[in-house]
């Protein structure tokens, strides 16, 4: 009674605690109880997969399952998951998530128009932390699904945050307009550059909503009838000055900062919660939005950054990514190619129409 009690309540601790999808380490240790594994976890994802790919996709499950596991015993500020990209390979996961080719879209731009100036240059006084989600100037974590249109997300997030900031509404804007429309250099679900969508949105008079013009993470034809709803509007966009943490440090204690990241390694793949301490390289291939930052109990820095990988993926749907490494260039190079939207006034221009229509 008493050794049936106590192995239950052992297997009980066991179980690791990965958020959502959990494994014991019994299931690790034969063939068998893997390819169960493999099983219980395509039916917690819903994973459907042809019985001709089973054996394939068993395969890299078990590769990635090991790679959790053994990252998961090192002593690491970080932790890893068997999340929904677990029977994906590095390669694969890297082309369907990672696709914004954002280094070969700056290529093209040529350098950065540094007459723009940056706004924060001298804002002093910085808090030690910030959470612009607390603040109410970030929307739910969005999806972006199989569609390199991760630079149209991080460009959007950050004008949510600017227009939430000036005019106390937060919007759920449109993604789908930007891969839809802003196709002269940006290439949708092929790639863009959030600078180039922040010229676009200026030029185009403002981005309808989300609930306008829905995402739906295919190449669309642009529907300019769409334009015609809820508009929100910007002035332009500014350059953080590249490779200092500082300055970033600035400009996301001000507003939500449009940043790029190298999302290509498998640690990042898995990752489930802490500060990413983890490798990943500077070859920038992802965009995402710097919503905060701060430091753990332990004294270690981060940045809060927003993915648009929906909220099963690492913290809801956020990571924490070390913060004031030795090394210019910033965690996955997240001090590389940061910008953000400038937004003067504190309505947009249906508002405006409002309140004279009121007079
Ligand atoms: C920051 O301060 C310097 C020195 O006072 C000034 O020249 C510069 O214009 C200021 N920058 C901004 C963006 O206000």
């Amino acid at each position: 009674m008493n050794k049936l009690l106590l192995i239950f309540l052992s297997s009980f601790l066991v179980i690791q605690s990965v958020n959502g999808f959990d494994y014991h380490d019994s299931e690790l240790e034969s063939e068998e109880s893997l390819s169960n594994l493999y099983d219980r976890w395509r039916s917690h994802h819903s994973v459907p997969r042809s019985l001709h790919e089973r054996e394939k996709r068993f395969n890299v499950f078990r590769h990635n399952v090991m790679h959790v596991h053994n990252t998961n015993k090192k002593n690491n500020p970080f932790t890893l998951k068997l999340n929904k990209f677990a029977d994906l390979t590095i390669e694969e996961f890297k082309s369907a998530y990672t696709g914004s080719n954002i280094k070969h879209h700056r290529m093209f731009q040529g350098p950065k128009d540094g007459s723009k100036g940056f706004m924060y240059e001298n804002s002093t006084e910085l808090p030690t932390s910030v959470d612009w989600r607390e603040k109410g100037a970030v929307t739910e974590v969005k999806n972006q699904g199989k569609c390199g249109s991760c630079w149209a997300f991080s460009t959007v997030a950050a004008v949510e945050g600017i227009n939430q900031i000036k005019t106390n509404k937060l919007v759920s804007l449109s993604e789908q307009e930007l891969v839809d429309c802003d196709t002269k250099q940006n290439q949708g679900c092929n790639g863009g550059l959030m600078d180039i969508a922040f010229e676009f949105i200026k030029k185009n008079g403002g981005i309808t909503t989300e609930d306008n013009y829905p995402y739906e993470g295919i190449d669309g034809k642009c529907d300019a009838s769409k334009d015609n709803g809820e508009i929100v509007t910007i002035d332009g966009y500014e350059d953080v000055p590249e490779n200092d943490e500082d300055s970033l440090l600035k400009a996301v204690a001000n507003q939500p900062v449009s940043v790029a990241i190298d999302a290509g390694s498998s640690n990042f793949q898995f990752y489930s919660k802490g500060v990413f301490t983890g490798y990943c390289g500077t070859e920038l291939n992802h965009g995402v939005a710097a919503v905060g930052y701060g430091s753990n109990s332990k004294g270690r820095k981060y940045w809060i950054v927003r993915n648009s990988w929906g909220p099963e993926w690492g913290e809801g749907g956020y990571i924490k990514l070390e913060r004031g490494i030795d090394d210019p260039e910033g965690k996955c190079g997240i001090a590389m190619e940061a910008s953000y939207p400038v937004k003067l006034s504190s309505s947009n221009p249906d508002e405006d129409a409002d309140v004279k229509d009121e007079l």
